[in-house]
């Protein structure tokens, strides 16, 4: 995910462009650039970091002219440098391209027109487009040859173009990734979200697919990619500036929880061709070497540690590697046993947690295998270990992790499904069976996220009890943690995640009528005769059950106070599905008591000191 901006006006642009990219820069941060036309020169200038680190070196403002693009980029094709950095040109430096998007064809692209004598020198996928553009002005006025370019371009896109030689016109474009057009008094903008741009003006046109836009400072036109043009409609948006940001939602935490059906289609998205897993270059480990493999330790912090809990259960249930899980922070203190085929595995949202780095530098003197799980391109764990699988979250700026904990367990399954047929411990119709059902979560996941009503009442009912207790079995026991530790993070109220079972070994002294207990119990047939056992022993102590059950369960609804649904599912999968109404219920609990819930007391984002 990136942000793109564009502005053509009366006077300079430069301010508003800077304050664009700002505001867009939760979209990404790995690089930063601007191209404004001055006479009928482009000037460009781009960096690696975040806005304010590239102003520092560059300064943005010695750039000035009435039309400029800009790009906070968060890296998807070509490493986090400074040319691979947005804006990319074509080889006379005449036509300038920011992209928010994938580009799937790009290498196709490239090597044609690299035949035909075209320079390369970035390796994005965005540059080719600059190309493609370049090649067909040739015979074709700009307008055209943009067209034409977006005809021959398979994938997502959201493009803002500048033409040297046409200094008073910004084209913009979009496929299947965000992008407005806002219209102001003697000038008009482009951006990937309307925030951005909404202290110059609330009218806002919505891009859809497959159009182009053709903006000068007082004209507007959309056209199809026939080149048919378009009637639009102009919104006028009433949201404050600030609340947009989250895009209408109230939190960052709820925009990204409502993320998540989007996040896993991404993480999935190129991994699963015909039934086999594929993961992309910079996973880095052979087959050959996955084969030898027969311990995994895997090394993480917080939720990531969650997420490693049930990769444990995945892994050792059905890749049958024996698969140990270690705090980041105590693994780094002890002089751990590895074996010559010990993969150690680090999970982090955002590669940069401390004791996460330094349990992966603890691994690497054993001479281990490192591989990393993680969600922001170029971070620190990705630079030390071996092989990379990155979860496509994008951005989680709401310091509760909530779609990078479902991404990770997505990439986690992923793993262990291509273990499983590299070990031989399933079969080609098991493994079938098991991309059937990941590719059905990102719509089962929105059914879940629609059906809200049940979790808003538990919240309504209990958001003013002191303690709670989250209880699940098997792959759900770390479901029941996470839960736990997202109503602590953001509500402030104790709670605790216990195996169901362990209950009666002490904790169950705690159960009265004053106790809510969260119990994730889906169909399955492991547990779940048990867990029913577990919620008769609650409810004999009057506590109050909120059960997470299966779609369509007839007994858990005759027990439990309050029964959320959640569509069926493998068993592996249900702890997905499952996370998600305790992530909601942990959010609407700490809205309930007014809590600063994108920024709760005490905690960070990135936790960098040890
Ligand atoms: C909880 C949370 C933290 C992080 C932990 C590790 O919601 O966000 O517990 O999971 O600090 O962070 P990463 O995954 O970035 O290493």
């Amino acid at each position: 995910m990136c942000g793109i901006v564009g502005v053509v006006s009366g006077s300079n642009v430069n301010e508003k462009l800077f304050n664009g990219l700002s505001n867009l820069e939760y979209r990404g941060y790995d690089s930063v650039g601007m191209c404004f036309i001055n006479g009928s020169n482009l000037n460009i200038k781009k960096g690696v970091g975040k806005l304010e680190e590239v102003h520092k070196k560059v300064d943005f403002s010695k750039l000035k002219g009435n039309i400029g693009i800009g790009h906070c980029r968060w890296s998807t094709h070509g490493r986090v440098t400074e040319k691979n950095a947005h804006p990319h040109v074509d080889c006379k430096n005449k036509v300038s391209v920011v992209h928010n998007g994938i580009i799937e064809n790009y290498s196709e692209l490239k090597d044609e027109l690299i035949k035909k004598g075209h320079k390369f020198c970035s390796q994005t996928d965005t540059e080719v487009i600059a190309h493609l553009i370049e090649d067909n002005l040739k015979n074709s006025r700009i307008e055209e040859a943009v067209r034409l370019a977006l005809s021959r371009i398979e994938g997502s896109y959201a493009l803002g173009i500048l033409f040297a030689d046409e200094p008073g016109k910004l084209i913009a474009a979009r496929n299947e990734s965000p992008l407005i057009i806002g219209i102001g008094k003697n000038e008009n903008f482009i951006a990937s979200d309307v925030p951005s741009i909404l202290s110059h003006t609330n009218k806002i046109i919505y891009l859809d697919d497959r159009e182009i836009a053709v903006l000068t400072r007082n004209s507007h036109k959309i056209f199809d990619i026939s080149g048919k043009q378009k009637p639009k409609k102009i919104h006028t948006i009433k949201w404050s500036a600030e609340a947009a940001k989250k895009e209408g939602y109230k939190h960052f935490m709820l925009k990204e929880i409502h993320e998540q059906p989007r996040a896993i289609a991404d993480t999935l998205n190129e991994r699963i061709q015909n039934s086999h897993v594929v993961f992309e270059k910079e996973f880095g480990l052979s087959d050959d070497y996955l084969k030898k493999i027969n311990r995994i330790v895997i090394v993480a912090c917080g939720t990531s540690w969650h997420a490693a809990l049930t990769g444990e259960f995945m892994l050792e249930e059905l890749a049958k590697i024996p698969t140990e899980v270690e705090y980041a922070s105590e693994f780094r203190y002890r002089h751990p046993l590895m074996g010559k085929n010990t993969l150690v595995i680090a999970i982090s949202q955002s590669g940069e947690t401390a004791d996460t780095i330094a349990a992966l530098k603890e691994a690497k003197k054993y001479g281990v295998k490192t591989l990393s799980i993680c969600n922001v391109m170029g971070s620190s764990i990705t630079r030390i270990s071996d092989g990379v699988i990155y979860t496509r979250a994008g951005p989680e700026i709401g310091v509760a992790s909530t779609k990078a904990f479902t991404t990770q367990l997505a990439v986690l399954y992923l793993f262990t499904i291509l273990l499983s047929k590299l070990k031989k411990t399933l079969n080609q119709e098991q493994i079938k069976g098991m991309i059937d059902g990941i590719r059905k979560i990102p719509l089962q996941l929105q059914t879940v996220l629609d059906e809200d009503d049940e979790i808003l009442e538990c919240a309504e009912l209990y958001y003013n009890k002191l303690n709670s207790i989250y209880l699940g079995r098997g792959i759900n026991f770390p479901i029941a943690l996470e839960g736990a530790l997202k109503l602590k993070e953001v509500s402030y109220i104790h709670a605790e995640g216990y195996p169901a079972a362990e209950m009666k070994h002490g904790p169950i002294a705690l159960i009265d009528k004053n106790m809510p207990v969260v119990v994730i119990a889906p169909h399955d047939v492991y547990t779940y005769k048990k867990v029913l056992g577990n919620i008769e022993e609650v409810k004999a102590r009057g506590g109050i059950i909120i059960a997470i059950a299966s779609e369509d369960d007839k007994l858990i609804p005759k027990k439990a106070k309050h029964t959320i649904f959640i569509p069926k599912t493998l068993y592996t999968l249900s702890s997905i599905l499952a996370a998600v109404p305790l992530q909601l219920l942990a959010y609407h609990i700490a809205d309930k008591l007014g809590r600063d819930i994108d920024k709760p007391r005490n905690l960070a984002k990135s936790v960098v000191v040890e």
